[in-house]
């Protein structure tokens, strides 16, 4: 940057060679490096040298002092460069005309040394100002694209590693949710669709997306709980006794002490599916007996979802029911077992249910 350097070059373009002189003689003993040139052209050409004032003469010949100053403001790089017409034309006009070129200043010929002194150092300051004021502001506005850069790239990382914890939690979960289907007559089929039966539900029903996507994601712990359950009574095809069926009803409780031990989202609606997918509209249900919308809305959805899926879906000790039959089964339990409102959306939905069923081609 021309602010920092120590020496200030000054650029004279003049045709004649003694006032060159008596010019370069004059800067130089004023503390300044000098270049030289003999018209406009070499003016021009020799900017390149880190100048940082131009001492113009006028009367030229081939290019005058007007065409270079104008040339030099055309110049993006050069727009701040002062610029002085040594003349000897002192009229208004000549004056108008050199402002209009783009100069700064005047010196008046005759030449005279404190003249020439005052001019260029006040210029000269001027300029230096103004360069250290640009170098103040890239330097901020470099500041600010770094800055900037590093937030986004903070940003960028702690989005990557939360959708890493994200795929971490889920894929946790998904092998928690296996280690139980081990024990159980449920199959990976009916979990998939269940948990999307649910967030399609809950999506018909407007809750809000990320709701949605918990449900998505949480529904197929509802019955992780059965992991606590003995297999002789998960696996018995007969009838279970009263004390065999008290047991496999603790598979809610197990569920939400299994889910409770995390303050996640994604866990902590999974616990309260696991607790409340078997309590009923009508208070009938286990483990609290829950009414009407004390249960939560989450378990009102995946009820209704598990439910319609167990019928539709073959199982070892039963055929499946067709669409029809289990949807109409599923309406008898309106107001009883399942939450009407969410009845009647899911019934209303049979195209939707058809094509998360055949998405699903995972057996039974
Ligand atoms: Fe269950
Ligand atoms: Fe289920």
């Amino acid at each position: 940057m021309n602010s920092l350097k120590k020496t200030k070059r000054i650029l004279i373009a003049d045709d004649e060679e003694y006032i060159r002189d008596l010019l370069r003689e004059t800067l130089v003993s004023l503390g300044y490096e000098v270049e030289v040139a003999q018209d406009g052209f070499e003016a021009l050409s020799k900017l390149v040298f880190d100048i940082d004032l131009v001492m113009l003469d006028v009367e030229m010949p081939r290019m005058d002092g007007y065409e270079v100053a104008q040339r030099i403001r055309n110049d993006p790089r050069y727009k701040d460069l002062p610029i002085i017409f040594a003349t000897g034309m002192e009229s208004r006009r000549d004056r108008l005309r050199a402002v209009e070129a783009g100069g700064n200043d005047f010196i008046a010929k005759p030449l005279e040394i404190t003249e020439i002194s005052v001019r260029t150092s006040s210029l000269l300051q001027v300029k230096e100002a103004n360069d250290a004021l640009k170098h103040h502001k890239d330097e901020l506005e470099q500041k600010v694209v770094n800055r900037t850069a590093e937030l986004r790239e903070a940003l960028e990382n702690m989005v990557k590693t939360q959708r890493l914890l994200v795929e971490a939690n889920l894929e946790t979960i998904h092998c928690l949710v296996s280690a139980a289907e081990y024990k159980d007559k449920d199959t990976a089929g009916h979990i998939k669709r269940m948990s999307h039966f649910s967030s399609m539900l809950a999506r018909k029903i407007q809750l809000p997306p990320g709701e949605v996507e918990l449900i998505l994601n949480a529904s197929p712990m509802h019955d992780i709980g059965k992991i606590g359950t003995p297999e002789e009574i998960l696996l018995k095809p007969e009838k279970l006794s009263l004390e065999e069926c008290r047991l496999m009803k603790q598979h809610t409780i197990y569920g939400s002490e299994i889910l409770s031990k995390s303050n996640s989202d994604l866990l902590q609606i999974g616990k309260l599916i696991a607790l409340t997918h078997h309590e009923k509209w009508d208070g009938s249900g286990y483990p609290n007996g829950l009414k009407g919308k004390d249960i939560p809305i989450f378990g009102r959805i995946c009820a209704v979802a598990d439910v319609f899926d167990a019928l539709s879906s073959k199982r070892p000790y039963k055929e499946a029911f067709s669409n029809e039959e289990a949807l109409r089964i599923i309406h008898d339990s309106s107001g009883t077992h399942l939450d009407p409102e969410l009845v009647d959306t899911f019934t209303e939905s049979i195209d939707e249910i058809v094509k998360i069923q055949n998405s699903i081609n995972i057996e039974v």
